[in-house]
């Protein structure tokens, strides 16, 4: 079955990249639901896109009407998943939740937009990666609430067109810049995801380390926040990390002086970093005298593919100023030779 409904069934089953449904009723996954903000006070950080999404909740609730079509967009991590669901309990909507690589056949998107009641949302991850044909079943439905079907055989085939009830469609994606714009075009409301701030990481830490029991002081959040990217999924499983190390190394309270020692032998930097991220700088330093270097290139150097250079490594890389986009390919910054004094001393050695 391709739909995944409700937040309970995603936490039994959830669509992969690869297509598979894995059965994951892990601890990871209970723990996922369990910190996953519900309401919008929860919800930490993203401030601008919060107050327009609260005005344009209060204003559907008004009229009565579903919400526009939103598309969000934005690293992995940030919140995008959240966020729907947060939407849906503050509307007091139903939620369905897919990702396009599981609606790969029309009967798929056709199933799921039938089954849809008024006000309910559709909550599409990867909407990127939607074929044609679901995208075309989708903008009717999107922009007029119907779908133009076909009936009968060959010599009697009609077209017919079924009303479907009103529904809000949230999409999400890594790559905005990957939409058609027929179908970017058909939502209202277009919102980028930013990287949090430490201090808002160190308030999803300390939510975190509060709903599970964990034992952790102030200094010791915001060292972990310092090296969680930009990402609260990343904070998140940083905080488990460091608790595991503060219960066998010392007496399971988290402060700073745990926090660093065992971010340090997770080998993650002060700015965050991984070993990826620094073998990528690495790589353009040495090998390719700074940049500019082609994306394919640099995947094959790496070992990586490109789709997760792109989404996972670069966006925060060139946030924080260290990487460029060119047109011909990805180049050092001065600042960041500066700061892993590059092309002289090995980066993996010059950062502790
Ligand atoms: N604004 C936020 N406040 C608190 N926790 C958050 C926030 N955004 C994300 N998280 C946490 O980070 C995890 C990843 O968020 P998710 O919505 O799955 O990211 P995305 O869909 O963008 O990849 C969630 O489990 C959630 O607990
Ligand atoms: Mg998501």
């Amino acid at each position: 079955m391709a739909i995944i409904s409700d937040d309970e069934n995603l936490n039994h089953k959830k669509k992969r990249n690869d297509n598979t449904v894995s059965e994951e009723i892990s601890y990871d996954m209970s723990f996922e639901t369990n910190i996953r903000p519900k309401v919008f006070n929860d919800y930490i950080g993203q401030s601008s896109l919060k107050s327009t999404l609260k005005i344009s909740i209060e204003a559907a609730k008004k009229r009565e009407l579903p919400l526009d079509h939103i598309l969000f967009y934005g690293p992995p991590g940030l919140g995008k998943t959240t966020l729907a669901s947060v939407i849906a309990n503050e509307m007091n909507t139903n939620i369905k939740i897919t990702s396009a690589p599981a609606l790969e056949r029309p009967r798929d998107i056709i199933g799921i937009l039938m089954s849809l009641k008024a006000g309910d949302i559709l909550f599409i991850d990867e909407i990127h990666r939607l074929n044609k044909i679901s995208e075309e079943i989708l903008y009717p439905a999107m922009e007029d609430f119907y779908l133009d079907m076909t009936t009968g055989k060959s010599q009697t085939l009609k077209s017919v067109r079924i009303p479907i009830p009103k529904f809000t469609l949230i999409g999400a994606t890594t790559k905005a810049g990957s939409l058609s714009s027929p179908l970017r075009d058909r939502f209202g409301i277009i919102h980028r995801l930013e990287f949090y701030t430490d201090e808002e990481l160190t308030k999803v830490i300390k939510r975190t380390a509060e709903i599970l029991n964990i034992d952790i002081e102030e200094n010791g959040a915001i060292a972990i926040a310092k090296r969680s990217r930009g990402t609260p999924r990343i904070a998140n499983r940083l905080v488990k990390r460091v608790r595991d190390f503060a219960i066998v190394k010392s007496n399971g309270i988290i402060d700073e002086k745990t926090s660093n020692e065992a971010l340090d032998i997770l080998q993650i930097d002060k700015f965050g970093l991984d070993n990826t991220d620094r073998a990528l700088l690495n790589i353009i330093a040495e090998k390719y005298d700074g940049g500019p270097v082609g994306i394919e290139t640099l995947a094959t150097a790496l070992g990586e593919d490109t789709k997760t250079i792109e989404d996972v490594y670069e966006p925060y890389l060139v946030q924080k100023g260290f990487l460029q986009r060119t047109p011909r390919g990805r180049k050092l910054t001065s600042f960041a030779c500066k700061c892993f004094n590059l092309k002289n001393i090995d980066i993996q050695k010059s950062l502790f």
